[in-house]
């Protein structure tokens, strides 16, 4: 069985966005967030205060933020890598952080310059100041159905990590399959040797769909109680230090799928649907959704 509710977190304006070449302009990004936050979506990632240099297409994470037009009961949590970045996220009076690590080695230094233990021991003044403050933390962990370094990723390995992030005082854990290698089955394997460590309600999935295996993943993880899911309208997306990982699943896709279940989401598809194509027009490209493209825009 699936479960009767489905918290859908909207990453297009982050994972999405932070691998576009050209840079979209601060309003644009502003307005997407608004739509999607129009749309139903009760979590709008916003932003990443990250380095400047290494994610370029971010460095206006505070700017987007003081644009947007705040819904009543809507998320709009921001990466943050460190104190560094907790205290950009502090002036803008964020609700929610996300901090990021991950189950490789070779990943995690490609993506933020040191060992698993260092990221570790670099988040946790992160979740305790940020806890500190009354804010929500939430811990991605990527790679955990694979490595573009390392290739395959023990279980064991994602859970620990998991784990760390938990008991450091994460509300949520985000498994991330970066670069949309997984198939059904180890989806399930994976998030079960999480879920024997990790309360399977706290569990989100956040599956990008390289392989065109998101949805089937989703499915099969559904079915053991994971009620969150990680999505990026259109499929936007990519990860900057993952060559070759194509976006995120589509929201589109997402919901499309959970209508069918019958799970509520509490999102419109129709609004999603324009406004997957309205990103996609201003991106100068048609959607990567199945479901958008056969809509069409409207
Ligand atoms: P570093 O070079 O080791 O850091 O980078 P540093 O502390 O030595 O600082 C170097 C420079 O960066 C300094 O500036 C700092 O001030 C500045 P300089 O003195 O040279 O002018 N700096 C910052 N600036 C703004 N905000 C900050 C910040 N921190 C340092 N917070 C660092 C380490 C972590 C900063 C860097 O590696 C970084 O920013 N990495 C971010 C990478 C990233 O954003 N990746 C994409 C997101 S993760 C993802 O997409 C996966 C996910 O979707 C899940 C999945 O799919 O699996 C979440
Ligand atoms: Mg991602």
């Amino acid at each position: 069985s699936y479960p009767a509710n489905v918290k859908m977190v909207e990453v297009g304006p982050r994972d999405g966005l932070q691998n576009e070449a050209d840079i979209v302009p601060t309003e644009i990004k502003a307005e997407l967030i608004d739509r999607l936050a129009d749309c139903g979506l009760p979590v709008v990632e916003a932003g990443a205060f990250v380095s400047p240099r290494w994610v370029p297409q971010m460095a206006d994470s505070a700017e987007v933020l003081a644009a947007i037009r705040p819904k009543e009961g809507v998320n709009y949590p921001v990466l943050v890598p460190n104190v560094k970045g907790l205290e950009r996220a502090l002036e803008m009076k964020v609700g929610e952080i996300a901090v990021f690590g991950a189950a490789s080695e070779s990943f995690t230094q490609k993506n933020i310059n040191c060992s698993i233990a260092e990221s570790l021991e670099r988040f946790a003044p992160v979740m305790e100041q940020a806890r500190g403050q009354g804010l929500r933390v939430r811990g991605y962990v990527s790679c955990v159905l694979g490595c573009p370094y390392e290739g395959d990723i023990a279980v064991s390995a994602v859970a620990e990590v998991a784990e760390a992030l938990y008991k450091g005082g994460c509300y949520e854990i985000s498994l991330g399959d970066t670069i949309g290698v997984g198939t059904a089955a180890k989806a399930r394997a994976m998030v079960e040797a999480v879920a024997a460590r990790i309360p399977v309600s706290d569990l989100a999935l956040h599956f990008h769909d390289t392989y065109g295996q998101a949805l089937a993943n989703i499915l099969s993880c559904l079915e053991l109680g994971v009620a969150t899911v990680d999505s990026s309208l259109a499929g936007l997306g990519g990860c900057p230090y993952a060559e070759g990982a194509s976006g995120n699943v589509a929201s589109e896709d997402v919901l499309y799928m959970l209508e069918g279940l019958g799970v509520e989401t509490g999102v419109d598809l129709d609004r999603l649907i324009a406004t997957a194509w309205w990103i996609s027009e201003r991106l100068g490209r048609k959607p990567a959704s199945k479901v958008a493209l056969a809509r069409g825009a409207k």
